[in-house]
């Protein structure tokens, strides 16, 4: 177990004698390689969570205390176990407890967590009740969804030192009372762009683990791009030997073969997070070019592209072997992917215009139609003939888009991604020191401060599937970086997207969300100190990460 290295002396108070346990002093004991840490008494508020529960009940006098010899008991079935078994392992390394994991039919042992599995509970396919007891603690939902996010919640209500890769002497209390919460949107998602810059598979892990601790359901991933194509397609294999060995700024580029892509789909279901898959077309296609130039409108291949300007490239649509190249793409994308959505891209196709254009998509759309997929398209799609479930994700900064609210009314339902409020690779302030300033510089309050419901003038609420953050990666080329713009900004796209509007409130979010910072910190995840958060300044533990899985590079 590898130690946590020593806090400067100067940046700690001085260690408290063992009388008084109560103040938020980390000390450590020169014999022990865990470290020591004596908390405050009194537990986390019971509505300290992020993103704000739907009904917070607290009961001061049923706080608890998990004990060592606690047991996760959990329905009967495979999903369910998986939840437990989950929240075992999140909760192993700081407690150091066994924690084994029990069929709920054994012999009653009071005092544990139970995950109870209730088709009969009312709060829908992802909702979940938590009720904590002088007895223990009861986690109830209908499906494994709803379990899996009420052990966030239940992990978020834990000392912030339960995010210690390494066992910790902590008071692991909890405080007592009933949180029932269900999502407000069905849809809540982040995308990474793996295209301008290629991202190992670790990498793409951690950002599903940050998805999940917020409650979001879905990760875009943008497979394709001008500077890289990142999926292996077997019957048209240069897309990723040619068109793969490219990114932004010369480096070398990488893609997934179906094994990866495979292990991220799965990572992610296990997490209760559906993975939705981009192929951009007809334009941000160069790197399809590099490798195929016949289906280029000239048939002559173009350079390879590592710059950042958009809108240049696009597939020949006046080409029937185009659309043999899309069916075998999206046939091959669609196979590997058991999700129901497929991305078909759509924007800044900028020389293919008017009936081409409306005429391409068209034809797309029906082939992902015939493939049992739900079409997902930028909404530069509104123009294109409605098919049925079509779903468009909205990018504009104006509200005013009577073009998409048009598609709306015809049927499409909408993801919304706002570019000035949603989109991570937004500066946070001019200096911070990556990302783009194109739609507006975006704080927290900024990223925070909308309603998904309201958003898109002349489009109702009920037509809205969700949300989305997009981080697009032209200037981001690790996961530190990936990490500094998604964080703290992905927390407030996923209350916005999650919680009812009667808890928006930006003061208290500002509150509830600083208690992340030392979780963060604790679990060695690079974040923004955005200046408009009160971060608590009390002592935490500064934890390196296991750098066999992960790139903590700086800037
Ligand atoms: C986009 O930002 N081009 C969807």
């Amino acid at each position: 177990m590898s130690t946590i290295p020593s806090p400067s002396p100067a940046a700690l108070p001085a260690p408290l004698s063992a009388d008084e346990p109560d103040a938020g002093v980390l000390a450590r004991s020169a014999e022990q390689t865990a470290v020591t840490v004596l908390t405050a008494a009194a537990p986390h508020r019971l509505a300290d969570v992020v993103p704000a529960p739907r009904e917070v009940r607290p009961d001061p006098a049923a706080d608890w205390v998990l004990p060592a010899d606690a047991v996760i008991t959990v329905s009967a079935d495979p999903a369910a176990t998986a939840v437990a078994e989950h929240l075992a392992e999140l909760l192993r390394p700081a407690t150091g407890y066994p924690l084994p994991v029990a069929d709920a039919t054994t012999p009653d042992r009071a005092g544990g967590i139970a995950l109870v599995l209730d088709e009969a509970t009312d709060l829908g396919a992802e909702g979940y009740r938590l009720d904590i007891t002088t007895d223990g603690v009861r986690v109830t939902a209908a499906t494994a969804a709803g379990l899996f996010h009420g052990v966030q919640t239940l992990r978020q209500l834990l000392p912030a030192t339960i995010e210690s890769p390494n066992q910790v002497t902590e008071r692991w209390a909890l405080p007592g009372g009933t949180i029932t919460d269900a999502p407000r949107f069905p849809y809540r998602g982040a995308m990474l762009d793996v295209a301008r810059h290629f991202f190992a598979v670790e990498d793409v892990l951690r950002v599903i683990d940050h998805l999940a601790r917020y409650k979001l359901n879905h990760l875009h991933l943008h497979l394709t791009d001008d500077q890289g194509w990142r999926i292996a397609v077997d019957s048209w294999p240069k897309l990723t030997s040619v068109g793969g060995a490219t990114e932004v700024g010369g480096g070398p580029g990488g893609h997934y073969t179906k094994t990866d892509y495979a292990r991220i789909v799965s990572y992610a279901a296990d997490r209760h997070i559906t993975v939705v898959p981009e192929i951009d077309l007809p334009g941000h296609t160069n790197s399809a070019l590099v490798a195929y130039p016949e289906l280029a409108p000239d048939k002559i291949a173009p350079p390879p592209y590592t710059g950042t300007e958009v809108g240049f490239s696009y597939v020949d649509p006046a080409d029937e072997r185009t659309y043999d190249f899309v069916a075998d793409v999206l046939g091959e994308v669609a196979a590997l992917t058991p999700g129901p959505w497929l991305h078909i891209g759509g924007d800044e196709a900028f020389k293919v215009k008017g009936e081409v254009y409306t005429g391409f998509v068209e034809r797309v759309q029906r082939i992902v139609a015939d493939l049992g997929k739900t079409v997902v398209g930028w909404h530069q799609l509104a123009p294109a003939a409605h098919l049925d479930g079509r779903v468009l994700q909205w990018w504009g900064t104006d509200s005013a888009d009577p073009t998409t609210a048009e598609a709306v009314r015809q049927g499409a339902r909408l993801i919304v991604s706002p570019g000035n409020h949603a989109y991570l690779d937004m500066k946070y302030a001019p200096d911070t020191p990556i990302g783009h300033d194109w739609a507006g510089l975006i704080d927290v309050r900024k990223a925070y401060d909308w309603d998904p419901g309201t958003h898109v003038a002349d489009v109702p609420a009920e037509a809205v599937l969700g949300v989305e953050a997009p981080l697009w990666t032209e200037s981001v080329t690790s996961l530190a970086d990936i990490e500094l713009l998604l964080l703290p900004r992905l927390p407030a796209i996923a209350e916005v997207g999650w919680s009812t509007r009667a808890t928006h409130d930006w003061a208290d979010f500002r509150d509830r969300l600083a208690g992340q910072g030392p979780r963060w910190t604790t679990a060695g995840i690079t974040f923004h100190r955005a200046p408009e958060i009160p971060w608590p300044t009390t002592p935490v533990i500064p934890t390196q990460r296991d750098t066999t899985q992960t790139d903590t590079a700086a800037h």
